[in-house]
């Protein structure tokens, strides 16, 4: 029992920290937050304070008390980082550069610590001649030696990364750098420290319970990892799920990225679901919600999963303890009791856990987070003399237990410097310097390759280099999913070719459930028409509850006459449920009993974007959430567009087709029309579409690319900004369609005049322009002219960005809030992105005003009435000879 002084100083200094650092470290969308007592984060060779890409503040070097010390004085200059296209931001803008030795020494609390460097290797003036090759130490522990940036950076393909390790310290942080030689220079842009609680990754033998300390394999004994070690952080997965930010984490700034490049196994589906964890078992700090909330397991067909082992690959240095911490939360409802899903682990191809059992760790808790950590000693098992191997982690099922199926939620691997405090790699012999082998074929993010490579000699990494090619080479890559509910989305690669992921699962079954009519009718009260939340061409949607009424579903009943032969549903349903991405909305299951034809379908409680754009009840929408909403929504096109070797086309993209979660984060819905593209131009036979979206490209040619998405999108980018409908009887004939008054207003300069009255004041003026200039794009007459959906994201992204800044600017100077941007009044769409031509675009086939309307289709779950399909080619057969 503590005494309630003891209880007192803790608890005022805890508040003096937390207001102190109040508006460095709580972001108030996140309540889940350790306040860490140290978080520094140093922008090298600037002299002001400045906001980086998250938000957070930098404090520029010199003139802090953090102004590194020098071997000869002050030789070492600082540099303006040259602009590129994108905008840099701290601690990316400035470095610090030296052909001498410079320490940093940072005063600190005790205790052990996060420090992350962050490296920009650019092309340094007056360092032209000479290369980056440096060692970094910290106390006795060197954490880089004769590292180099620049390579590191050119196997990455990344302009920037950083480097992650733990280290405890008294009082005094210092970090060193020292050039390999007089020839050589160091350089560093950014230094972060974040403190962490004593037993986050660490244990000592004093007072810490045998559970949490880490399993040696092979020895089946307790490794107490004590402050005698530093750690590097090779990597930490969100498995199954998507990318989450360091301003998502849990107060640490931890960067957890999509396991997709270290994902082995085939056929296997995350599940994704979302829900509050019950930390009765660990700290609630330790993994952010959304971790626990996606899962990679092996599916339902038992007897494939024991032929098979969920693994994850990643290469490691020989010589060296790793440390790796299994994420773990079982969220199968169909699992209750200790013992039905148990599984073995095993590290490295030695037994970790012969029987883990996750139901059993929690007490039969489902939502419980929990984790186990394992030491392991990589030891050569390959060639001689190599200094890296590859290193595996699976996860089998036990044949006993009911179940038969392993899970895992997340991943950390961290490397443990060894007896001399070393974590730098085995060094080797400088060779001479050819750059790094680069693919040119796509500016790929591979932020797991930072991983590696640490501090090793050059000829390391040049074989790490090109063994990491190589690895590549042998896998399939897979989509970085993006996390529903998260605020964030994964830039990840579109495929080449099918993914890992999706490859072997031709079955429906273990992609997606297969439920009975009697399950259907349960879940939607024997399709009570009051539980109806869309009626279109296709059928009705229902709301509906599964899994004895704790998951919400939308279940779309096919009306008899759009059912199509069984053997061709079961094709459709094959293909959708391969089309999994945190901006789809998933399919989960299906129905083809007796006779009916059944979608179940991910629930999506805000409905349709449509119905929070027009003539609505619900709040406006902010313009950062139709910024955001209209980035998801792209993202997700953008995958249909690129998962498969064939670009799968919408083909109805449209407000009401864009759905949002709780979080208002959107989801395209009703792939229905898709087809896979048979090739970039496939003919199809008739035009498919809705009016007021319909690609005139398209009705001209009946011609399907991905580009006539990128047309609808287009105008769902115009809806969003002027809160009208794409086809608006309301406001008259020349005004009728969205698109082509809306061009005609930016030709005229008047389109500010036509924005949603809500916005007026909200956007800042360079955002809007570049907002208007991707929405006058997509709806170019020509589908050449229009960007690809991957251009529209990272422009829509970029727009984000300029509103982001502008705002904090904004805030600084009116902190209140209470501030109107000025209205743009004379503006017009500048900056062709491909050869179109200046002046005028043609609007020569205006095919809307046309036409008797064969079927109506409003699609899942819209309630929007006035939006019509066309179904039928005759409508355009005034226009369909305009073309070539
Ligand atoms: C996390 O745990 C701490 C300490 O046990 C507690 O004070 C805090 O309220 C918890 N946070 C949440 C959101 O549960
Ligand atoms: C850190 O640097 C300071 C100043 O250069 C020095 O006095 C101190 O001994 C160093 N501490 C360690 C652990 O190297
Ligand atoms: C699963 O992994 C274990 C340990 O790495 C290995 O021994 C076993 O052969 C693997 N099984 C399959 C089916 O790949
Ligand atoms: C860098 O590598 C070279 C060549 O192996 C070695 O001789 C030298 O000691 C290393 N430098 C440092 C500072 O470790």
């Amino acid at each position: 029992m503590r005494n309630l002084s003891i209880m007192l100083t803790p608890t005022i200094s805890f508040f003096c920290i937390f207001f102190l650092l109040y508006h460095i470290t709580v972001d108030s969308s996140t309540p889940y937050r350790y306040i860490a007592a140290d978080n520094i984060l140093v922008d090298c060779g600037s002299s002001s304070k400045s906001t980086g890409n998250d938000d957070r503040d930098w404090i520029g070097d010199i003139g802090s008390k953090f102004f590194p010390s020098e071997e000869d004085n002050l030789k070492s200059n600082t540099f303006q980082v040259p602009k590129e296209g994108v905008v840099n931001k701290a601690p990316f803008t400035t470095a610090r550069i030296s052909y001498s030795e410079f320490t940093y020494v940072f005063p600190v609390t005790d205790g052990p610590k996060f420090v992350r460097l962050h490296f920009h290797p650019a092309s340094y003036s007056g360092y032209e001649g000479s290369k980056d090759f440096f060692t970094v130490k910290s106390g006795s522990f060197t954490l880089l030696r004769n590292f180099s940036a620049s390579v590191l950076a050119g196997s990455l393909q990344e302009k920037s990364f950083f480097k992650e390790f733990c280290i405890s310290v008294e009082k005094k942080l210092n970090l060193t750098f020292i050039p390999f030689s007089t020839d050589f220079y160091a350089f560093i842009n950014g230094i972060e420290i974040v403190s962490m609680p004593k037993n986050l990754y660490y244990s000592s033998q004093e007072g810490q319970s045998e559970e949490k300390v880490p399993v040696y394999v092979g020895q089946f004994t307790p490794f107490y990892i004590d402050y005698t070690r530093a750690l590097e952080m090779v990597c930490r997965l969100n498995v199954g799920g998507g990318l989450i930010r360091p301003t998502e984490d849990t107060g640490f700034f931890r960067k957890w990225s999509p396991d997709t490049e270290y994902y082995k196994s085939q056929g296997i589906i995350p599940i994704n679901a979302s829900f509050t964890p019950n930390y009765s078992k660990i700290m609630n700090y330790t993994a952010p919600d959304i971790i626990y909330w996606s899962t990679m397991s092996q599916g339902k067909n038992k007897d494939k999963n024991l032929q098979s082992n969920l693994t994850w690959e990643l290469p490691v240095d020989l010589g060296f303890y790793y440390l790796v911490r299994l994420h773990f939360c079982e969220i199968d409802t169909g699992i209750s009791y200790a013992g039905e899903r148990r599984f073995g682990i095993y590290i490295d191809y030695q037994t970790a856990e012969a029987d883990a059992d996750v139901m059993s760790w929690t007490h039969e808790k489902r939502y419980t987070p929990i984790y186990k950590d394992y030491v392991v000693m990589m030891k050569n098992k390959g060639v001689d003399g190599e200094k890296q191997q590859i290193f595996s982690i699976d996860l089998h099922p036990r044949s006993d237990s009911l179940a038969r199926d392993a899970f895992l939620n997340g991943m950390e691997v961290f490397k443990l410097s060894d007896s001399d405090g070393n974590l730098a790699g085995p060094n080797e012999i400088l060779p001479s310097l050819p750059a790094a082998p680069t693919t040119k074929e796509s500016k790929t993010k591979k932020t797991i390759f930072i991983a590696i490579g640490s501090g090793v000699g050059f000829l390391v990494v040049l074989t790490s280099v090109c063994c990491m090619v190589l690895w590549k080479l042998s896998k399939s890559r897979r989509y970085g999913s993006y996390h529903p509910l998260s605020k964030y989305w994964c830039w990840g690669d579109p495929y080449k070719g099918k993914s890992a992921r999706t490859k072997a699962s031709s079955l429906p079954d273990e992609v997606c459930r297969n439920f009975s009519l009697d399950d259907i009718r349960i879940a939607t009260n024997n399709f009570n028409e009051e539980l109806i939340i869309g009626r279109g061409g296709f059928g009705n949607v229902y709301k509906g509850l599964i899994d004895d009424g704790t998951m919400a579903v939308a279940i779309k009943r096919l009306n008899p006459e759009s059912r199509q032969g069984a053997r061709e549903f079961k094709t459709e349903i094959e293909m959708l449920s391969q089309l999994r991405h945190g901006h789809l909305v998933s399919l989960i299951g299906y129905s083809n009993d007796g006779g009916e034809m059944v979608l179940v379908y991910e629930y999506m409680p805000n409905g349709t974007l449509s119905e929070h754009l027009f003539n609505t009840k619900n709040d406006p929408l902010t313009w950062k959430q139709r910024l955001d909403i209209c980035i998801g929504a792209a993202s997700g096109l953008h995958y249909l567009h690129t998962c498969m070797k064939n670009p799968v086309i919408h083909r109805d993209v449209k407000a009401t087709n864009i759905l949002l979660d709780d979080k208002m984060g959107a989801k395209v819905s009703d792939f229905g029309l898709s087809k896979m593209g048979l090739n970039q131009t496939a003919v199809s036979t008739v035009v498919k579409g809705t009016l007021g979206y319909l690609d005139p490209d398209y009705a001209r040619r009946n011609q399907v690319t991905d580009k006539s998405d990128v047309y609808s999108f287009g105008v769902v980018l115009f809806e969003v900004l002027c809160g009208r409908k794409a086809l608006d009887q309301k406001f008259g004939q020349e005004q009728l369609h969205l698109a082509n008054w809306a061009r005609k207003c930016i030709e005229k300069g008047t389109i500010y005049e036509i924005i949603d009255p809500y916005l007026k004041g909200k956007i800042a003026p360079e955002c809007f322009k570049v907002f208007v200039e991707v929405a006058e794009n997509c709806v170019r007459d020509q589908g050449i002219e229009r960007p690809t959906m991957n251009d529209v994201m990272e422009r829509l992204e970029f727009a984000l960005e300029l509103q982001q800044n502008a705002d904090a600017t904004q805030e600084e100077i009116n902190p209140r809030g209470d501030f109107t941007y000025q209205e743009v009044l004379s503006f017009r769409a500048s900056g062709r992105t491909t050869g179109a031509r200046a002046g005028a675009p043609q609007h020569n086939n205006n095919v809307y005003n046309i036409g008797p309307v064969v079927e109506s289709d409003t699609s899942y779950p819209s309630l929007d009435s006035e939006s019509v399909t066309v179904t039928s080619r005759d409508v355009f057969t005034e226009n369909s000879n305009i073309t070539t």
